[in-house]
């Protein structure tokens, strides 16, 4: 049996009583601004889009958007992965598509993702080691490329690939294959946030059919990779003229 000091043990009421002080303020403050929030949202959801992000903490999905409850169903999961075997993303993504009748599924990665930078280290995390393979093996598909980049920007670039990569699978996925089979309107997303400045970004790989899906993520691969080799190829240059002229 776990055994807690007082101190530890007062600490800690003391910091689970401020998370529900903090609730009832924030009720009973939302009810003073708007009379109707609670009773519009307790019986029914009308949302129409499904977000899969990240479970980092800086990234509130309904937040940054500036939406309110009902508006969005959510997904997190570490480094916003969408793994075919996953029954807990798959059945968020069914139920999104045939109950909620969702419109859009963004999958949004975000800058300085700790996920993604722990896939580029050997180190072992325990457990999370195995959830972050899925993210080592794009690693390892695109190492040529990510040897090509400088290591600051090595979790960015590794994380714009992680959510085209993510978009591909979703997009291959049998609730999003079936809605598309039906003639449902339903797109999916990639974005990127930037936790810099709170912008998001569209990585421009976007699709509502199983065609747009394989046009889209491979302009989207290509334009990335043209991009990262482009400014390889200008460090080199910059390298170079620079040596010669320090001869
Ligand atoms: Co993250």
């Amino acid at each position: 049996m776990i055994k807690f000091s007082p101190i530890v043990l007062k600490k800690t009421i003391m910091e689970i009583e401020k998370l529900f002080e903090e609730n009832q303020k924030w009720a009973i403050n939302t009810k003073k601004i708007n009379p109707e929030y609670f009773s519009a949202v307790e019986n029914h959801q009308n949302p129409k889009i499904l977000w899969i992000g990240c479970s980092d903490s800086r990234v509130p999905a309904e937040t940054l958007l500036n939406l309110n409850a009902g508006d969005l169903f959510v997904h997190r999961n570490v480094a916003n992965l969408v793994i075919h075997t996953d029954l807990n993303c798959l059945s968020v993504v069914q139920y999104a598509i045939d109950v909620l009748n969702v419109e859009h599924i963004i999958i949004c990665g975000h800058t300085n993702c700790g996920g993604v930078k722990s896939a580029l280290t050997d180190e072992d995390y325990g457990l999370i080691n195995n959830w972050l393979l899925h993210i080592k093996d794009i690693r390892f598909q695109y190492s040529s490329l990510l040897g090509q980049v400088s290591s600051e920007n090595r979790t960015l670039i590794l994380g714009r690939l992680n959510v085209a990569e993510q978009v591909y699978n979703l997009g291959r996925c049998s609730p999003v294959i079936n809605a598309w089979k039906n003639g449902k309107n339903l797109s999916i997303h990639g974005w990127m946030y930037n936790l810099a400045n709170g912008m998001l970004e569209d990585m421009g790989v976007c699709a509502s059919s199983r065609e747009t899906l394989e046009i889209s993520y491979r302009s989207a691969m290509s334009k990335l990779i043209s991009e990262v080799e482009q400014e390889y190829k200008q460090n080199i240059e910059y390298d170079e003229n620079n040596s010669s002229n320090e001869e």
